[in-house]
């Protein structure tokens, strides 16, 4: 595999009905062989990736019954998430599941684990490194209070799994991800459409690393290819940092409407990160935050948006 390229590869994709794998395994189809692989509770998800020839193969990974999926595959992309806010459930799919994934893919060339940066504990301003202090970053959220620290739990598996297996592995903590499908900014131009006020930490400004679905497809034969054992953990956002403030301000703008802010302690706070590491792995993103929030609010109101 060259770093910028995926070909003629078997390749599995974990979650795959979700906002993040979906594009990318629609697009890493068209010139591989992928398997998709979720419970498949959204019927129409599977029925847009079958008719783009991703094999659908249902697995609970609660259950952490792989079993139907391909041992033969060259690489997997971990991305499925569980966030039922059952510790029981959560913590056996995310952590549990993922060692099963691991040891059923024992022989893959890579193993690219989709983290978090909500694994970072919240520090103000801080700018995370990948050395930097962990916590639960998102239990101030009640609906939302396993994920940190499943996304933690996950992460000590995946190191585990890489030396157990001597699978070479990638633990990426992405930052907000989205695109024309949706993602977090996507949730704020709603929120704002429908007339609600945006909650914000009330240490402002909340900065993240919005990173465009471009970017995640480009960058994952990249991160593949940087796997290694041990682990290699690396942050994964867009080379911008950009405000939650910035982004609903010219969101607003472009969708014709007005942004109001919610100050608030009980929200997540800023997690800045320092993505040094990143560009050496995986270069920068190209694609400038603010052509991606308008293709995006284009293509989810283009009644709003010229
Ligand atoms: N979205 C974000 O803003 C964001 C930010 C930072 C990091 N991340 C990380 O990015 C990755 C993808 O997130 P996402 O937002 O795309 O997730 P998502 O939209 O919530 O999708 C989750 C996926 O996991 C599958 N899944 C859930 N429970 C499962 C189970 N028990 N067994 C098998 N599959 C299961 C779901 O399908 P079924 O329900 O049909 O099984 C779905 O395909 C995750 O690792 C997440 O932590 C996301």
């Amino acid at each position: 595999m060259s770093p910028d390229t995926l070909q003629g590869s078997t390749i599995v994709v974990t979650g795959v009905t979700g906002q993040v794998s979906r594009p990318l395994a629609l697009a890493l189809a068209r010139d591989n062989r992928v398997i998709g692989a979720a419970r498949f509770s959204d019927e129409a998800a599977r029925a847009e990736l079958e008719a783009a020839g991703v094999e659908c193969v249902p697995v609970d990974l609660v259950s952490g019954d792989v079993g139907a999926l391909p041992a033969d595959a060259d690489y997997v992309l971990n991305f499925a998430v569980a966030k039922t806010n059952d510790w029981d459930r959560d913590l056996a799919a995310n952590s549990g599941g993922l060692a099963h994934l691991m040891e059923h893919h024992r022989g893959a060339r890579a193993f690219l684990h989709c983290s978090s940066t909500a694994v970072y504990k919240p520090d103000g301003h801080r700018v995370f490194d990948e050395g930097g202090p962990l916590g639960d970053n998102h239990g101030v959220w009640p609906f939302l209070r396993t994920y940190s620290i499943c996304k933690i739990a996950a992460e000590g598996t995946a190191r585990w799994g890489a030396e157990r297996f001597d699978l070479p592995t990638t633990i990426a903590r992405l930052s907000v991800p989205y695109g024309d499908n949706g993602g977090w900014p996507a949730i704020h131009l709603h929120m704002m459409l429908s007339g609600h006020a945006i909650p914000v930490h009330v240490n402002a400004p909340s900065v993240y690393h919005p990173l465009h679905a471009d970017d995640i497809l480009a960058m994952v034969p990249r991160l593949l290819a940087a796997a290694s054992v041990p682990a290699v953990t690396v942050n994964w956002g867009g080379s911008e940092p950009v405000s939650i403030e910035e982004w609903c301000t010219y969101l607003a703008e472009v969708a014709g409407t007005e942004a109001h802010f919610e100050p608030t302690e009980q929200t997540i706070d800023s997690v800045e990160i320092d993505t040094t590491r990143m560009h050496e792995l995986a270069g920068r993103t190209t694609v400038p935050w603010r052509d991606g929030m308008r293709r995006m609010a284009k293509a989810l109101h283009p009644d709003r948006v010229p």
